[in-house]
């Protein structure tokens, strides 16, 4: 195989920009890191090999930073990352061909793709017309993004302006030791009917159902999958998100995340 993408996800957008790039290229696999990290899969030795992953907290999310050996090890002859988020790209591209030159590999382009926010402790996703105006605007940047794979060119990786990227690098360094303790914050209302698709969403193994309703291990990625595909909207986040729309990307499937 000659290019493969491989993605992280919590409500579907980055799997919905994987998807639409792959298409976009052709003969591309995808591959999901968590999915891969869990069975210990190595990527197939490709020349092109594309990461597609939410912005967490204005940096890298722990399951993608965790990824980056296999990455290298790979050897991939061009490499490329699509950061998806809200409007704050901030400093997580920089952060990410760092790491990678560390493991001995590179980044050779890195894109920045605004989708609706999935950040519900801030509100909701924005109205509909909103949440299109973004996917449209993503649909046409993701056309100019496989041109510049097909190509293999080497482009400067896109970032926020200073400010953003110091001040809050600064905090993304403060919290991130704390990111698998954030899940305190969750709880199921009286809404739960146990039917465990919490579980099954959550990338990182965090969710039991010990007594039939979810409890959260402090191994949490912060990805939010468990709250937004709770077909009950029983899973809340302090005391504000009762009130709060859920959001999940419209072309994409619980079946997607959980694969039956
Ligand atoms: C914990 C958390 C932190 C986030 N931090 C940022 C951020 O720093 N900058 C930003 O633009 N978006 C941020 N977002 C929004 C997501 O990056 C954005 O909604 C993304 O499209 C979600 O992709 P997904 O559906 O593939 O998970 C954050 C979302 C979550 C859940
Ligand atoms: S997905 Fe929602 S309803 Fe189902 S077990 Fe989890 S909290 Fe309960
Ligand atoms: S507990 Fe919820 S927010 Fe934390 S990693 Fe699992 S699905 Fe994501």
């Amino acid at each position: 195989m000659a290019h493969v993408i491989c993605y992280y996800t919590g409500t579907g957008n980055s799997l919905w920009a994987a998807r639409t790039l792959a298409s976009a290229v052709g003969g591309t696999d995808l591959a999901s890191i968590p999915a891969s990290r869990k069975e210990n899969k190595t990527i197939p030795q490709s020349s092109t090999v594309g990461l597609v992953f939410p912005v967490h907290i204005w940096g890298l999310p722990r399951t993608v930073r965790n990824f980056l050996g296999t990455v290298a090890e790979s050897k991939p002859e061009y490499c490329y990352a699509v950061a998806v988020n809200a409007g704050q790209v901030s400093n997580t591209l920089v952060q990410l061909r760092r790491e990678l030159r560390e493991k001995g590999s590179d980044l050779s382009s890195g894109f920045a793709l605004v989708m609706p926010s999935n950040y519900i402790p801030w509100g909701g996703p924005g109205s509909k017309e909103k949440q299109e105006a973004r996917f449209a605007a993503a649909r046409s940047k993701l056309s100019a993004i496989a041109e510049t794979i097909r190509k293999k060119e080497v482009r400067p990786v896109e970032k926020g302006p200073l400010w953003q990227r110091v001040l809050f690098t600064g905090i993304y360094d403060m919290s991130y030791p704390r990111v698998p303790e954030m899940d305190k914050s969750f709880r199921a209302d009286e809404k739960c009917n146990q039917c465990g698709i919490c579980v099954r969403v959550c990338p990182a193994d965090n969710i039991t159902l010990p007594d039939g309703k979810p409890v959260w291990n402090r191994r949490c990625e912060q990805c939010f999958a468990c709250l937004q595909w709770c077909p009950r909207e029983a899973i809340q986040y302090g005391k504000k998100t009762p009130g709060y729309e859920r959001y999940r990307h419209p072309e994409v499937t619980l079946k997607d995340m959980i694969g039956d």
